[in-house]
């Protein structure tokens, strides 16, 4: 065997080990073994180019972030049964791929609310970004920028909307958790008019809390850091959290009524993002929701077992057009972002894949991740023939009986 296949091999088992969940506790458990195997993984990805998909990312990020942070971004509620639905609804759709359609260019563009976007992937909103990198959100903003990708921000940003509007080189679309105090709320929704935004997406789906995170209690047991150094005693968000009143407190009892007051608040459009059925789709179309984000917050909110992909007909169906229906929860691959297309949705949008990026190359590697899910849609989508977004249709889809 000569040297270069040797160091393949070598490569290929390290690939291996490093999907392993043996090889992260093995990992925590010892400083020197972790300082070892974070150097071979740097060896595999040592530049953003190096990654062949977006999971290298993950692989990299989790040796590379301490457990408890890695653990908040990775983490379900319970069993983690919601989590590993939003990856397998993929697989109860097969590809129809189309032959000699002669498309060698593709137009992935999409327009939402009267503005352009060259693609449909989306950045979800995601909070506590520094836990991930130093420039956190500002450094997901220049990456949106340079590839012109739509950035939601969240409400537990740790930069300001202005600062991050501002490395974006244009307006976010911003994420709200209302607080209990409504004048708290208002402010919030001010500031975010007065960066620019357009568009006001209210996240649902954690009314009430959420069900059990195991698996980041778990990882916050393997990191031997005193938290306290950087959270405050109550809250995991890191220090500043930029809410506008010291105390505030999120609300945890919103319904409908309230769906209507915050609408009446702002000039802003309204999305509502945590829908999962067709009955709840109705009601955002009866209190004149905007649009909709088909989410089930990416397995971390309740323990449901359905995948957001299963949960988006029977939306499309009730939405009927009316309005934007976007989706996120597992998408990993160009093809998971092709079927939700082919299914009828309007847009995509990713959340840990960009944070893996975030957390191994900063600005960079978010930069890699959207460029990977770009060229890997751009890719079935000539395969399957269509040249642009509305040529994807479910008549390429294949569903499992
Ligand atoms: C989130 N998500 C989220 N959603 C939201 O509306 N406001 C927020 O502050 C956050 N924060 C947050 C933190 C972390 C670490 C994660 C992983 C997720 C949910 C997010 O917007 C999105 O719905 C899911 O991440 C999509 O699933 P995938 O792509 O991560 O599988």
């Amino acid at each position: 065997m000569n040297e270069s296949t040797n160091h393949q091999h070598r490569r290929l088992l390290l690939k291996f080990l490093l999907g392993s969940p043996l090889l992260y506790l093995t990992n925590c458990s010892s400083s020197e073994t972790k300082e070892k195997d974070l150097k071979e993984v740097i060896d595999l990805l040592s530049q953003p180019s190096d990654a062949i998909n977006v999971f290298d990312f993950e692989a990299f990020a989790k040796q590379k972030l301490p457990p408890a942070h890695f653990g908040y971004m990775s983490t379900g509620v319970n069993g983690d049964l919601t989590l590993k639905a939003n990856r397998d609804a993929f697989d109860k759709y097969k590809l129809k791929m189309r032959r000699l359609a002669g498309v060698s260019d593709v137009d992935m563009s999409v327009e939402l609310f009267g503005k352009k976007w060259p693609t449909p992937i989306i950045l979800s909103p995601v909070g506590s970004q520094r836990a991930f990198h130093e420039d956190g959100e500002l450094a997901t903003a220049r990456a949106a920028r340079s590839r012109n990708h739509l950035q939601i921000l969240s409400t537990v940003t740790t930069y300001s909307v202005e600062d991050v509007a501002q490395e974006r080189g244009g307006p976010v679309w911003y994420q709200l958790y209302p607080l209990t105090d409504w004048d708290g709320t208002l402010d919030m929704i001010h500031r975010a008019e007065g960066a620019g935004s357009e568009v006001l997406v209210l996240t649902v789906d954690l009314t009430g809390g959420t069900d059990n995170r195991e698996t980041l209690k778990r990882m916050m047991k393997l990191d031997t850091r005193t938290c306290t150094n950087c959270h405050s005693d109550n809250h995991y968000a890191r220090k500043p959290m930029v809410a506008p009143t010291k105390d505030a407190e999120f609300k945890t009892d919103l319904n409908w009524e309230y769906v209507d007051k915050i609408k009446n608040a702002t000039k802003m459009k309204l999305v509502i993002k945590g829908i999962e059925t067709a009955e709840d789709a109705q009601l955002c179309l009866d209190h004149k929701a905007d649009g909709i984000v088909v989410s089930n917050h990416g397995g971390r909110a309740s323990e449901t077992g359905r995948g957001t992909l299963e949960c988006l007909p029977e939306i499309l169906r009730v939405v009927n057009g009316r309005v934007p229906v976007l989706i996120d929860g597992g998408f990993r691959r160009g093809t998971d972002i092709f079927k939700a297309l082919a299914l009828g949705a309007t847009a995509v949008c990713v959340g840990r894949p960009y944070i893996w990026g975030l957390s191994t190359f900063g600005q960079a590697g978010v930069e890699a991740v959207l460029g990977i899910l770009t060229e890997e849609l751009s890719v079935v989508m000539k395969h399957a023939g269509t040249s642009s977004i509305k040529d994807i249709s479910s008549s390429y889809l294949l569903a499992e009986k």
